[in-house]
């Protein structure tokens, strides 16, 4: 049989889970689910809303008649902390995993005994330059936060392979390791954050969690007309961010709270390119539910004034036919649990 792996994706409004056959070069959808996740679900602290979480991943993985146990989790990027140490000397590998601590005391509000830490070397000079460095990428996550999940997946009866984060998943099925794609900024607009990634010869440089997402959206229109969420979800997914529609009125009220997103993503691609005139930001890839929007593609073109393009995880997928009109409704929203299940070993 051949090799699978799983991916899934707990987020705050729903989970995901994806498999896919490994075979040599090719990879093949074997099997996707997703299912609406419980409330508060990870934001609880209770051991009955974990459980609530856990029983209901069980369900997802039956649905998906998934019977591997091993599967490749993503940490919430807001509750991370990540970032670009770039001051440090030319350091070997051995030197760096001493140097970094200092480097990390100086940004994570935590006492650096309750974080993970993890990094990624972004550049290493030779050690004969003029100016010998060693530029890093840092996470640190919370050894609460990573005990809140593992408790939910053993109670789901799964093991975490590995614990990652929803941007290095994303970045996995939507850019790749390939060092010669242009620059790219993924925004990834989820239910309750939309989180930002600049990735830059294969490698992640930056990456942002700001508290507007989908669900603020939906409860801006369900404040201003009067409606239910339910209503206002619909008009949202139908109106969107089409000005010609109902006279713009959906548009008007949508409008603020995507500026908020789009002027914030113009500000990380503008400090970018002034900290790294020869890699600038080249494309724009919208990821996550919210990308699904109506009318975003083309509000954040103008805007941001670069190509922009909506999220497809699948590309290099191989599927079977019939599947493929359905994913490719829902694809964006797909990023992270695809990216999670194609992690190498
Ligand atoms: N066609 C659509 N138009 C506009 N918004 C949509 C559309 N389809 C889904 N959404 C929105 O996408 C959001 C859900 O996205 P997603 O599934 O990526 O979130 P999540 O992973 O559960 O949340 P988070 O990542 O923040 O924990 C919801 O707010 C939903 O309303
Ligand atoms: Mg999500």
């Amino acid at each position: 049989m051949a090799k699978t792996s799983i991916g899934l994706d707990i987020g705050s409004s729903i989970i995901r889970v994806v498999e896919l056959e490994k075979d040599k070069e090719r990879v093949k959808l074997r099997s996707l689910a997703s299912i609406a996740s419980p409330q508060p679900g990870m934001n609880g602290e209770g051991d009955v809303e974990l459980e609530a979480v856990a029983s209901t991943i069980k369900s997802l993985l039956t649905a998906a008649k998934i019977e591997g146990k091993d599967v490749v989790v993503a940490l919430p990027e807001s509750k991370v902390f990540t970032r670009v140490i770039d001051d440090l000397p030319y350091l070997t590998d051995k030197e760096l995993s001493s140097s970094i601590t200092y480097a990390a005391e100086e940004f994570i509000p935590l006492p650096l005994t309750d974080v993970n830490l993890n990094w990624q070397i972004l550049y290493r000079s030779n050690p004969k330059d003029k100016n010998p460095r060693t530029v890093v990428f840092l996470i640190a996550s919370p050894k609460t936060l990573i005990n809140k999940y593992v408790k939910v997946l053993t109670y789901a009866g799964v093991r975490p392979k590995a614990l990652e984060t929803e941007t290095m998943g994303a970045t996995r099925s939507l850019v790749g390791p390939n060092p010669f794609a242009p620059t790219t900024i993924i925004i990834q607009i989820g239910s309750s954050t939309t989180d930002l990634t600049i990735v830059s010869k294969g490698l992640i440089w930056l990456t942002r969690s700001l508290s507007t997402g989908g669900l603020a959206l939906t409860r801006a229109i369900a404040q201003h007309f009067n409606f239910e969420m339910s209503q206002a979800e619909e008009y949202k997914k139908v109106y969107g961010m089409l000005e010609d529609q109902l006279d713009g009125k959906v548009y008007e009220v949508l409008k603020p709270l995507i500026d908020i997103i789009a002027q914030e993503s113009k500000r990380v691609i503008q400090a970018f390119a002034e900290k790294y005139p020869t890699s600038q930001i080249k494309r724009v890839v919208l990821s996550g539910g919210g990308a699904k929007m109506p009318g975003i593609v083309i509000y954040f073109a103008s805007l941001l004034g670069l190509e922009v393009q909506e999220a497809d995880p699948w590309y290099t997928i191989i599927k079977d036919q019939t599947l493929a009109t359905k994913l490719s409704q829902d694809a964006p929203a797909y990023s992270v649990a695809v990216g999670l299940a194609l992690r190498e070993e």
